[in-house]
């Protein structure tokens, strides 16, 4: 058996490049006690890694020229050292890009073999799904009949948060980059108005044709401009939920747009950011809710499935070009 596994080959400027990422083909190793060797099966590729090529400190460390690139993944043991696990059990955790990885076991977490696909682990079930939950629900507390607007509404977090402000009784408006994404939102997902921000020309129009009674809640996903356009529409105790501004993470200098002051001050609105780590004491019970939905059929899933370990650069800087509708994963085996 060989192992393969990507490593960061130089940090990208702007748009991340194929070049950014070197294969080198390593042995596979053997585990020790209390650890487990795991086959690669399922990568999550996510955009918070973007932040991590980039040097210098943030809410997680970055990654060193040479370091192997780190992320979700499920495998399968194939091997165990650790008395919690046996060889065909299906777990998730963070590891690197690499086709085979050694875990220590309380790194690891069973994924439920009876919930259908196997993937939501990463998705609706995962981290993307608990941002949803707790950045919607905790910061955004949406009342029934209040407006929601979602940027980056089908994506991973997005779709689940459109899909949460219905279940709260919201008028709910998505925003995204293509029609498809748009029709999707619209005919799957039940929200009652969806904006191609690529096409729409005049957002702030767009916004207020689609929010005639102003934006209770934003949940931002993307920032820049379509984020500017919304500050104008607000209503008044408007609640912004900073989730990701994935419009300037490929930036080298910071992009000064409008300042949003004068409109939280006039509409006496609240923005707060948050990092999904935060909430980890209260994963239980985001869990635990979101499954009962996912198993009640109120939640749907989408997922951009690329296929083969060697895309998995590839699955990652379509992020940046809106290639994934719903969760971008790597199927490696
Ligand atoms: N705060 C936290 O703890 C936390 C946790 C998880 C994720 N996040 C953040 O949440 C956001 C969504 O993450 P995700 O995992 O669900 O990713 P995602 O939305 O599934 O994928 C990224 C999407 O962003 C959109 N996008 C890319 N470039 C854009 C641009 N310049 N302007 C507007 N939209 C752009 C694309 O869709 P279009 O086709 O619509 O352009 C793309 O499909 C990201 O900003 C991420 O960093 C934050």
């Amino acid at each position: 058996m060989q192992n393969k596994e990507i490593r960061l080959a130089n940090r990208p400027k702007g748009m991340p490049i194929l070049d950014n990422f070197q294969f080198v083909e390593t042995s596979v190793p053997q585990p020790g006690d209390g650890e487990v060797l795991l086959r690669s099966l399922y990568i999550s590729v996510d955009p918070y890694l973007r932040g991590r090529m980039r040097e210098g400190k943030s809410y997680v460390a970055p990654f060193e020229v040479g370091d192997v690139i780190s992320s979700a993944l499920i495998g399968e043991v194939i091997e165990s050292r650790a008395p919690a696990f046996q060889k065909g059990d299906i777990v998730t955790g963070y590891f690197g890009w690499r086709l085979y990885n050694l875990a220590k076991a309380d790194e690891l977490r069973k994924v439920d073999p009876r919930i259908k696909p196997v993937t939501a682990a990463l998705g609706v079930l995962g981290i993307p799904g608990l941002t949803a939950y707790f950045g919607l629900l905790d910061i955004g507390q949406p009342k029934e009949g209040e407006t929601v607007v979602v940027s980056g509404a089908a994506g991973a977090v997005g779709t689940v948060v459109c899909q949460l402000a219905k279940i709260k009784g919201c008028r709910v408006v998505g925003t995204a980059g293509s029609d498809e994404k748009n029709r999707y939102l619209r005919e799957e997902l039940g929200v009652d108005a969806a904006i191609n921000y690529k096409t729409a020309g005049d957002m702030r129009n767009a916004l207020q044709e689609a929010c005639p009674k102003g934006i209770d809640v934003y949940f931002d996903n993307v920032g820049g401009e379509v984020s500017d356009a919304v500050m104008a529409v607000l209503h008044h105790g408007a609640r912004i939920i900073v989730c990701g501004q994935i419009s300037l993470y490929n930036l080298d200098k910071p992009d000064i747009g409008p300042r949003p002051h004068p409109y939280l001050l006039v509409y006496s609105a609240l923005m707060k950011g948050f990092i999904i780590t935060q909430y980890t004491s209260r994963f239980p019970e985001g869990a635990s809710q979101l499954g009962q939905w996912f198993a009640e059929g109120k939640l749907k899933y989408a997922e951009s499935i690329v296929e083969g370990f060697e895309n998995t650069p590839r699955a990652f800087i379509g992020l940046f070009t809106g290639e994934n509708l719903g969760k971008q994963i790597v199927k490696v085996a």
